[in-house]
């Protein structure tokens, strides 16, 4: 029996002058998380949003907050993030924090962890770390901005990871992150994806967020 997929819409899409409304729109449609691109302007060339937003949506939501960390020394955030509220903190192998103690970090304040990798990176490089997280977040795009285009290949790094969790008989989160839309998550999902975040696709969507998210909860039913 495969898992329940879940949809965690990227409020770097949404309309941040009206924030509040996008995320009540994805909750009212059924989203099971929001995820929150936190950017630096050194991990990634772009500069997004810091534990101040995290505390103003954690006042606009009952959804558990799914906070993706692209900067450059984690450690040194983990105490704020957890304080502004976030539920899950994930990292990237490839930033400067030791990895090992960051994730400890992260669940020494109870909070789900959870380590992401580029497109560039293999599988194999998650193999020492996979017992210690709750979350694995496999990049589809290179990390920075919104509205890019799913890198085909990601469908078999995707496959080789579920391979990974599965043979290290582990109970872990697999997400997918970039480009993600109603096409692209099917063809996640087959691969063993079970979390889909997607920003465009849904606060970008001409038919709304709202409908957005129930076309993709659909497509993702009648697969
Ligand atoms: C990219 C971010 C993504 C981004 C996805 O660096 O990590 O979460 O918001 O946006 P779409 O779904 O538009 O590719
Ligand atoms: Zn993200």
């Amino acid at each position: 029996m495969s898992k329940k997929v879940k949809i965690a819409p990227s409020i770097l899409s949404a309309d941040f002058s009206h924030l509040a409304y996008d995320i009540a729109q994805v909750e009212a449609a059924g989203a099971d998380q929001i995820h929150i691109d936190v950017m630096d302007g050194h991990f990634v060339p772009n500069i997004s949003m810091g534990p101040i937003v995290v505390t103003a949506v954690r006042k606009s939501t009952r959804l558990p907050l799914d906070v993706h960390l692209m900067i450059s020394d984690p450690l040194r955030y983990i105490e704020a993030f957890a304080k502004a509220g976030a539920d899950a903190l994930t990292i990237h192998l490839e930033a400067d924090s030791p990895v090992s103690q960051t994730i400890q970090a992260i669940h020494s304040y109870g909070l789900k962890a959870g380590i992401a990798i580029n497109p560039a990176t293999p599988a194999k490089a998650l193999q020492a770390i996979l017992p210690e997280v709750d979350i694995i977040l496999i990049m589809t795009v290179n990390p920075g901005f919104g509205g890019q285009v799913f890198i085909d290949g990601s469908v078999s790094k995707i496959s080789t990871i579920y391979e990974m969790v599965v043979e290290a008989n582990l109970t872990v989160d697999i997400a997918v992150d970039g480009g993600i839309n109603n096409q692209t998550t099917l063809a996640a999902v087959a691969a063993g994806a079970n979390v889909v975040v997607a920003g465009n696709a849904i606060f970008r969507s001409p038919m709304g967020a709202q409908a957005a998210v129930k076309t993709l909860r659909e497509s993702i039913l009648a697969r």
